[in-house]
């Protein structure tokens, strides 16, 4: 297929690309901003253990104060209003709610929920809701084993259902998880991420765990309320670097491990059949009724789109060449891969509405005279942008972009040092200042608005 040059339009043509009633927002995550760890009766999650282990963090750092939002709620709901936005994307912690994951609920950790749900809505801002952005419960991984546990699936169905009943008339959206592929890959194979194992077999086993609780949370919830249901999936696709066929080989591979592994169960009712040749005796132990239980009608599919990854013919990754640069994460900034991978995934699965839940970069920002000059954040975020209308000129069906993220915060095993925020914060005083990039999403959205 045939791009258009993604450098050859102007804001206002952009904008005016995007249907009236496109949804401009930004996102975050519970673990990642609000801080006040041990704070209102929170129990800890396997981050706040992951983080106390040496070596775990690149900087050192933890999250008992991260951006301190769980204090600073009211100012940064007004940052965002600020800028103009429909909506924020949020995600509820877990042990705030449920300090132990199973029995007692924390009418204090919901009180702040209600708290930050009413401050929006005053705001004029929508709430999209995310149950799980990571932060289990450690008594779950402590007394059951975490998500190796198929008990594990239980809790969090229930734990779906009290937020839907408590919250689903205020929210506008809830997801079940937020890239489950990290949950299971970064936290049991790699052990990059928290409870930090390392096995493939265990990843696998969790990640069919996951996707139950993702079935059985949205079965769980439709009892509960009429607001919109889905989940969040990170897609990085995958290429060969030559044209060879192992190189073409591993990337299908990959392929299937990253984006099918996740599509299929839930809108196939199956797990790709390659990768599960491919990964043999580590293969997920599944149970009668599993896959029928996993797939369950959603509203709408939330796509979190970064860059690409490019594998060599002995199945090893490579960096790209990087026409337009890399971000401070090393990501090879991709924007006409977003397009086409959007077309894919609207030609192959079918799905529902999708949103775009998650974009954007890190950048080795700095302060200059009270003010952040991120234009290669600004340069990041047009052409996705760009790269995101020429999908919807192509049929794609996509409802609402979340910029990630609302502010600089935890960026988990990198700790603090990058920064992906529109808003800057001063971790010594967690003062806020909005970037340079801010002000041209702000102008963007009000370009798109006059369109109204
Ligand atoms: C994916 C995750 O959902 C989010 O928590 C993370 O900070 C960003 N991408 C950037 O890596």
């Amino acid at each position: 297929m045939t791009l258009p040059d993604l450098d050859r339009v102007d804001s206002a043509a952009l904008a005016q690309a995007f249907p009236p009633d496109f949804l401009w927002g930004v996102a975050t995550s519970a673990a990642q901003i609000e801080g006040a760890g041990a704070v209102d009766g929170k129990g800890p999650s396997i981050w706040d253990q992951f983080c106390r282990q040496p070596g775990r963090i690149n900087d050192g750092s933890n999250i008992d104060v991260a951006c301190d939002h769980y204090h600073r709620y009211r100012e940064d709901v007004s940052l965002m209003k600020g800028l103009g936005l429909d909506c924020y994307r949020f995600s509820f912690a877990w042990p705030r709610v449920q300090p132990l994951g199973q029995g007692a609920w924390n009418e204090a950790g919901f009180g702040f929920y209600d708290r930050l749900i009413d401050e929006l809505l005053q705001a004029g801002l929508q709430p999209h809701a995310t149950l799980y952005h990571w932060d289990l419960p450690q008594a779950l991984d402590e007394g059951l084993g975490g998500w190796l546990s198929r008990d594990v699936v239980a809790r969090f169905a229930d734990y779906g259902a009290e937020i839907a009943r408590r919250f689903g008339d205020r929210l506008a959206s809830i997801a079940t998880h937020n890239e489950p592929w990290c949950t299971a890959t970064l936290g049991y194979e790699t052990a990059q991420f928290a409870p930090g194992h390392r096995s493939r077999a265990e990843s696998l086993q969790v990640s069919h765990h996951l996707m139950l609780s993702h079935g059985d949370a949205i079965q769980a919830m439709r009892a509960e309320t009429k607001t919109p249901l889905g989940i969040v999936l990170n897609h990085t696709p995958a290429f060969p670097a030559t044209p060879t066929e192992a190189a073409r080989r591993a990337a299908r591979i990959d392929d299937g491990l990253n984006v099918r592994w996740y599509m299929d169960p839930i809108f196939r009712g199956a797990y790709p059949q390659d990768a599960i040749d491919h990964v043999g005796a580590d293969a997920p132990k599944i149970e009668a009724g599993d896959l029928a239980r996993i797939r369950q009608p959603l509203d709408f599919l939330g796509i979190n789109f970064y860059t690409r990854t490019l594998f060599a013919a002995d199945g090893t990754t490579v960096k790209g060449p990087g026409k337009r640069g890399f971000t401070d994460m090393g990501w090879e900034i991709v924007p006409e891969v977003f397009s086409a991978h959007l077309v894919r995934l609207a030609r192959e699965y079918n799905p529902p509405p999708m949103f775009i839940t998650e974009n954007g970069m890190a950048n080795a920002d700095r302060v200059v005279d009270g003010r952040v000059p991120d234009h290669a954040r600004i340069s990041y975020l047009s052409a996705h942008l760009r790269a995101l209308a020429t999908a919807l000129q192509m049929g794609v069906d996509v409802r609402g972009y979340f910029y990630w993220s609302l502010l600089d915060n935890f960026e988990w095993n990198s700790g603090y040092d990058k920064r992906f925020g529109l808003i800057h914060v001063d971790y010594e005083t967690l003062a806020r200042l909005p970037k340079d990039s801010a002000r041209w999403y702000r102008d963007f959205i009000d370009l798109h608005r006059a369109r109204r």
